[in-house]
C-alpha cells in the first residue's frame, strides 16, 4: 500500500525522502514521487515504476530544500501514471495520501462547479483542491487544512505541505497509521517507524481523527474533537541495520533462511521451563467458542489453528476471512473469544472486523507483529509473534511465527479446559522446542526443492493437496505461489480431488502433495494413485517412512525430518515457501515487490 514521508530537516532533504521511501518499498507501490519547499517555492518530481526512475530523474532535474514529503503510490483510483502519481498539487498546496475517499465523486462535482479542474484520475486531487480553494477564500493554510479534513470521508493518512512555508507539515491520520519522528532540530512523518529508522527511534503514533501540526520546533496535535492531545513519544527498536538484506539476494530469501533463529527467538519469549509464559487472566476454561479472522497468509493460519483448538482443546472454532466477516453480520454468542491475526496490524478488514466485535465478544485477542499497530491496539490483549521486521510481500517468518503462537494458545487452551495433562504439556513444548533444529534440516533439502520448483516455473497451472492440517497448508503453498511467480496455483483437500479438479489433471499440471507419514497418509496415497494414473506429475512433500510407503511412481520427492504430527504445519511451510521462492527465481520476476501485491493493506 501507499507510503509516506515527510521531513522538516537541517539538510538537503531529497535524498533523505527517497531513502526513507526505499525503506517503504515493501508495502509494494508502482510509481513515486517527491515535493519539497525551496526558498519557499513548492516544486515536486514523479515516477512511474520503481525509485530508481525517480533517483534518476532527481539527477537530471534535482529538487533542492530542506522540507518536504514523498510517497510511493499503489493504484486504486487511476492507472499508474505519472500524472496520478502523489504528491498531488493544487495552487499551494501539495498532498500525500494512504487510504480512499470515499465521497471524493461529491467532492469532485463540488468542485467541477466551483470551477476547478482535474489533472488526475485520482481520490486524492481533490483534497489538494479542496484546501486550495479554502485557502482562496482566505483560511490560512492551517485552517484550510482543517476545514479540508473535517469534509472527507473513508479512510486516510494525509500529510500537507505548502508553499511559501518552510516550516510547516501537517499530518492526518483516519484508518491508515502514521508516525511522528523526533529528531535533532528535525521533526518527521512516516508511514511507519522503519521509514524512519535511520533518522530517528523517537516515534509518537497519531491516534484515530488525530492530527498534527509539524514545525521544526514544535509537534502539535489534536484529536478527533480538536482538543490539544498528548501523545507519548516511544523509543522503538527497529535498528536500520536490521532491516538489510544481510547478504541474501531477496529480503525473502533472507527471511525464509531466518526462520530456525526468529523460531527460536520467538520460543524463548514465550516459553519458561515446562510453562507456557502467557499473561495472567487469559484462560480458556469458560470459552464456549472461539472466531478466528484475518486476511492472505494470516488467514491460513487461522484456518489450521481450528484444526488445533478442536482436537486439541475441544474449543469449538469458526473462521473467516475478514472482509467476508465484517460484512455478514454473524451472531457472536456470549462466552466468545475472538482473535485477529495480522502480520501488520493494519490490514483494513481486519480491523473492522475487530471493531464489529468490540462490544459483542467476551474479549478480543489479536496475534501481531507490529506491537504497536492499530490491531494490537485494539485488542484486550495482543500476542506478539517475534518474528522481526518482515519486507519480503509474501509472508514467510511471519506466518511460521504466526502458527508457534497459534499453537501455545491452542495447547493452554488445552490445559485450561482439562483436556491435557502437565506431562503432555511438558512433551508437546520439548517437541517445540526440537523444531528450530527440524526447520534447519527441511532448509537441507533446498537443493531438490529448487530443482523441482525450476520445472514447476515452466508450468502454467499447479495444484496442492493436502489432508487435515496439510489442508489449509496446501492453500498457503498455492497462495506462495501464485503471488511471487505469478503461476496459477490452487489448492484442494485431496478428498475433494474427485470432486471436480481431478478434470484438470493432465501431464502439463504438477500436483504437489503435502503428507507426512500420519494417520491420513493412505488415504492421501490412494488420491496421489489416481493423479498419477492421469498422468499428473506429483511433487510430494513427506518424510522418509512417507517416501518409502509411497513407492515409486512419483514425479519427485522432498524427505523431510519427521516431525510431532500437530508441527508438521510449521514444518512443511518451509519447503512450500521455498518452492516458490525458487520458481519465482527462475522465472525472474520481483520476488520482494511482486506485481499489484502490497504488505499492508490498508484500503478494502
Ligand atoms: C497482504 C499481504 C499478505 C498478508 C495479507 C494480510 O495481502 O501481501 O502477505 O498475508 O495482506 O496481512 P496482515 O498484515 O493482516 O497479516
Amino acid at each position: 500500500m501507499c507510503g509516506i514521508v515527510g521531513v522538516l530537516g537541517t539538510h538537503e532533504v531529497a535524498p533523505i525522502l527517497v531513502e526513507s521511501l526505499r525503506r517503504l518499498e515493501y508495502r509494494g507501490y508502482d510509481s513515486a514521487g517527491i515535493a519539497t519547499v525551496n526558498e519557499g517555492r513548492l516544486d515536486r518530481r514523479r515516477a512511474v515504476g520503481k525509485l530508481v526512475n525517480l533517483s534518476d530523474l532527481l539527477v537530471h532535474e534535482p529538487l533542492a530544500g530542506k522540507s518536504g514529503i514523498g510517497h510511493t503510490r499503489w493504484a486504486t483510483h487511476g492507472a499508474p501514471s505519472e500524472v496520478n502519481a502523489h504528491p498531488h498539487k493544487a495552487g499551494p498546496v501539495a498532498v500525500v495520501h494512504n487510504g480512499i475517499i470515499e465521497n471524493y465523486k461529491a467532492l469532485r462535482d463540488e468542485l467541477r462547479a466551483m470551477g476547478a479542474a482535474f489533472e488526475t484520475e485520482t481520490d486524492t486531487e481533490t483534497v489538494a483542491l479542496l484546501t486550495q480553494y479554502y485557502i482562496a477564500e482566505g483560511l490560512n493554510r492551517v485552517e484550510a487544512a482543517e476545514k479540508t479534513l473535517s469534509r472527507l470521508e473513508g479512510a486516510f493518512a494525509l500529510v500537507f505541505l505548502f508553499d511559501g512555508e518552510d516550516d510547516l507539515l501537517i499530518a492526518a491520520r483516519k484508518g491508515s497509521p502514521l508516525a511522528i519522528g523526533h529528531g535533532d532540530g528535525e521533526v518527521y512523518v512516516g508511514s511507519d517507524a522503519i521509514a524512519l529508522a535511520p533518522l530517528t527511534d523517537k516515534i509518537t503514533y497519531l491516534e484515530e481523527g488525530d492530527r498534527a501540526i509539524l514545525t521544526r520546533g514544535s509537534v502539535d496535535i489534536r484529536d478527533a474533537e480538536g482538543r490539544r492531545a498528548n501523545r507519548p513519544a516511544k523509543t522503538v527498536s527497529i535498528d536500520a541495520a536490521r532491516v538489510d538484506k544481510s547478504g541474501y539476494k531477496h529480503f525473502m530469501a533472507k527471511e525464509i533462511w531466518e526462520q530456525p533463529t526468529v523460531l527460536a527467538n520467538a520460543l524463548d519469549a514465550y516459553l519458561d521451563g515446562d510453562r507456557i509464559d502467557l499473561p495472567e487472566g487469559l484462560d480458556f476454561a469458560q470459552s464456549e467458542r472461539l472466531t478466528l479472522v484475518a486476511c492472505g497468509t494470516a488467514y491460513f493460519a487461522c484456518l489450521t489453528a481450528k484444526y488445533w483448538f478442536e482436537t486439541l482443546a475441544g474449543l469449538p472454532v469458526e473462521t473467516d476471512i475478514a472482509s467476508e466477516f465484517r460484512y455478514r453480520e454473524p451472531p457472536i454468542p456470549a462466552a466468545t473469544t475472538a482473535l485477529f491475526v495480522s502480520q501488520s496490524g493494519e490490514t483494513a478488514d481486519t480491523l473492522a472486523a475487530l471493531r464489529y466485535c468490540r462490544d459483542k465478544a467476551d474479549r478480543i485477542l489479536s496475534v501481531v507483529n507490529v506491537a504497536e499497530s492499530s490491531i494490537a491496539r485494539e485488542s484486550d490483549l495482543a500476542l506478539p509473534i517475534h518474528a522481526g521486521v518482515e519486507i519480503g510481500v509474501a509472508s514467510t517468518k511471519a506466518f511460521t511465527c504466526q502458527l508457534n503462537v497459534l499453537y501455545l494458545l491452542a495447547l493452554k487452551a488445552a490445559v485450561d479446559r482439562g483436556r491435557m495433562s502437565p506431562d503432555a504439556l511438558a512433551a508437546a513444548l520439548a517437541e517445540l522446542r526440537g523444531l528450530p533444529g527440524l526447520f534447519n534440516a527441511a532448509l537441507d533439502r533446498d537443493p531438490t526443492i529448487a530443482e523441482a520448483a525450476r520445472a514447476v516455473a515452466e508450468t502454467r497451472d499447479v495444484l496442492f493437496l493436502g489432508r487435515g492440517l496439510m489442508y489449509p497448508l496446501a492453500h498457503e503453498g498455492a497462495l506462495k505461489l501464485k503471488e511471487i511467480s505469478y503461476i496459477h496455483a490452487e489448492a484442494y483437500a485431496s478428498g475433494e480431488l474427485k470432486h471436480g479438479p481431478i478434470a484438470l489433471i493432465d501431464k502439463s499440471v504438477p500436483v504437489v502433495v503435502m503428507a507426512p507419514k500420519d494417520a491420513l497418509f493412505d488415504k492421501t496415497v490412494s488420491n496421489m494413485q489416481e493423479v498419477m494414473a492421469r498422468g499428473g506429475q506429483v511433487l510430494l512433500i513427506t518424510d522418509a517412512a512417507g517416501a518409502e510407503a509411497a513407492g515409486g511412481d512419483v514425479w519427485k520427492t522432498v524427505i523431510l525430518p519427521e516431525a510431532a504430527p500437530q508441527l508438521t504445519p510449521l514444518l512443511y511451510a518451509l519447503p512450500a515457501q521455498l518452492l516458490a521462492y525458487h520458481a519465482a527465481v527462475a522465472k525472474g520476476t520481483d520476488v520482494d515487490q511482486p506485481r499489484n501485491l502490497a504488505k499492508s493493506v490498508t484500503v478494502e
